[in-house]
């Protein structure tokens, strides 16, 4: 057998008295794909970083041949620069002493009709949405041609057919041979497009299989060690409208003309490919950005407002990029779950910040979410992905929402997690809050939507109840093919 491109022994990493590594072997051979799964925290993101060189192992042997590269799940792009810039950086052409900048920028191009990674070359890297952040990070690591390539989560955030057209891209790249470790938490990309899967819980191999003799419910017990949870039944719909949007729109025409009505206790499922108005809607809705048109909530006219105005009349919002929009990273567990909540009178003693209160806060997020933290003064830095996610959602489902709106909520969630937060947003549903669910997973959008909306270039191209759900046309309209 040939030597594996990448070789794990005997791998820990401590964190104090954390061993979020614990004793790994892992290989990777060149033309394999290769999926690590495992639930949140149980040291996938210290391992990818460790055999990438980007993290030193407290003991354990890693052999590399070739080149690594690191998509990471969180991204570390330069957002003042352009796509190009970004892919490129490092690596530019010269022409003489000088950047060839249009020699880069076709680069880029090439790169990106060939992958199916589109994204426009010129756009400066803050000013995109995460899934196509997510695209200019894969796009910098396939730009450098690694022998290895590391993948942390790179369908996160990205469309069914973009993940589809990722997953082609990596079997070509393995044929060509590369050795490929994707981790990811979508348990049916594992089956469908790798290799081999290694599953870790709590820092420790559970599971090594090939994907060809293995099923989601074999990665699943080892994943989370026992049964997945159930979600409960679902109330009936009732008529009251929660929130109505007439004609809304954003001043640069990104999201235009949306009308719809969510009732309370009803989810409207918003799909479509990243980027076509889906983070306009959501920064409208959270009152991150003025608009055209008119919001009702309850039936009483809502004034253009600020992020702070609508937590106060009860619009929660489940940010769609937990570190920028979401969490203060510095901050401990316990302040970042009161982020938001900081003036409501059940956390203060007056004029006074109730501190105690606060703490009852975190830890009732901690134990109910299931948040795998050493203690709620940890900075939330500290936190794996997932855990970090977990505290946002709590957060948003505290002191009776009227209306949630969630940016991929379960983005980076194990699917223990992300089944005991489909059951929190049903009972939430049932309780007769009203959802806006902004979700690139159909499978999720399926499970919890009482009705959908498909936004295809900025505006609303196709309603259904849920009776009517159909995955061929609704891919249809997401691609811009139907109207
Ligand atoms: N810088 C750090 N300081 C202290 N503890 C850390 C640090 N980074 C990670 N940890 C801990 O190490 C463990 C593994 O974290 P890691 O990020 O590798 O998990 P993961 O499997 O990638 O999870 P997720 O699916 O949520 O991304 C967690 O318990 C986490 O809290
Ligand atoms: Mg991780």
């Amino acid at each position: 057998m040939t030597r594996p491109a990448l070789e794990l022994r005997g791998i820990v990493k401590t964190y104090g008295a954390t061993r979020a590594v614990d004793d790994v072997d892992l290989d990777v051979v060149a033309g394999e794909i290769h999926a690590l799964c495992g639930e949140n925290g149980a040291g996938k993101s210290t391992l990818a970083q460790i055999a990438a060189g980007k993290l030193a192992a407290t003991s354990g042997e890693i052999a590399r041949a070739g080149t690594i590269g690191l998509v990471r799940q969180h991204f570390e792009l330069a957002g003042r620069l352009r796509v190009w810039e970004n892919v490129v950086l490092g690596r530019e052409p010269q022409r003489g002493a000088r950047l060839d900048a249009r020699a880069a920028r076709a680069r880029v191009s090439d790169l990106a009709t060939r992958t199916g990674l589109h994204v426009d070359p010129d756009a400066l890297v803050e000013s995109l949405p995460i899934g196509l952040a997510q695209r200019v990070e894969i796009l910098r690591e396939l730009d450098s041609g690694p022998s290895v390539l590391v993948l942390d989560e790179p369908t996160a955030v990205l469309a069914p057919s973009e993940a589809e057209a990722l997953f082609a891209t990596l079997r070509a790249l393995s044929r060509a041979g590369t050795a490929i470790l994707v981790i990811t938490h979508k348990l049916s990309d594992v089956l469908a497009h790798a290799d081999r899967v290694t599953v870790l819980r709590v820092g420790r191999v559970t599971l090594r299989a090939d994907a060809a003799r293995t099923t989601t419910e074999t990665i699943a017990r080892a994943m989370v060690g026992g049964d997945l949870p159930m979600l409960p039944a679902r109330a009936a719909v009732t008529v009251r409208k929660r929130l109505v949007a007439r004609a809304i729109g954003t001043i640069d025409g990104r999201l235009r003309d949306a009308t719809f009505a969510i009732g309370a206790g009803e989810i409207v499922g918003v799909a479509g490919v990243d980027g076509n108005g889906q983070s306009e809607l959501v920064d409208v809705l959270a009152g991150m950005r003025a608009h055209t048109g008119a919001l009702a909530l309850d039936g009483d006219e809502l004034a253009p407002g600020d992020p702070r105005t609508r937590i106060a009349c009860g619009i929660r919002t489940i940010a769609g990029d937990r570190q920028r929009d979401g969490l203060v990273m510095a901050w401990s567990v316990t302040e970042n779950a009161a982020l938001g909540d900081q003036s409501r009178t059940e956390m203060r003693r007056g004029p006074l910040v109730d501190r105690a209160a606060r703490e009852r806060r975190a830890r009732a997020i901690v134990a109910e979410f299931d948040v795998r933290t050493p203690s709620i003064a940890t900075p939330v830095a500290a936190l794996s992905g997932g855990n970090q996610q977990k505290i946002v959602v709590g957060r948003a489902l505290g002191f009776a929402p009227r209306v949630i709106v969630a940016y991929a909520p379960t983005r980076g969630i194990d699917i223990g997690a992300a089944a005991l937060v489909h059951a929190r947003l049903i009972e939430a549903r049932n309780d007769g809050v009203g959802i806006v669910l902004v979700s690139f997973d159909l499978d999720e959008l399926f499970t919890l939507a009482d009705r959908l909306v498909v936004l295809c270039g900025g505006t609303i191209v196709h309603a259904c109840a849920r009776e009517d759900f159909d995955r061929p046309r609704i891919g249809a309209f997401m691609a811009g093919l139907s109207s």
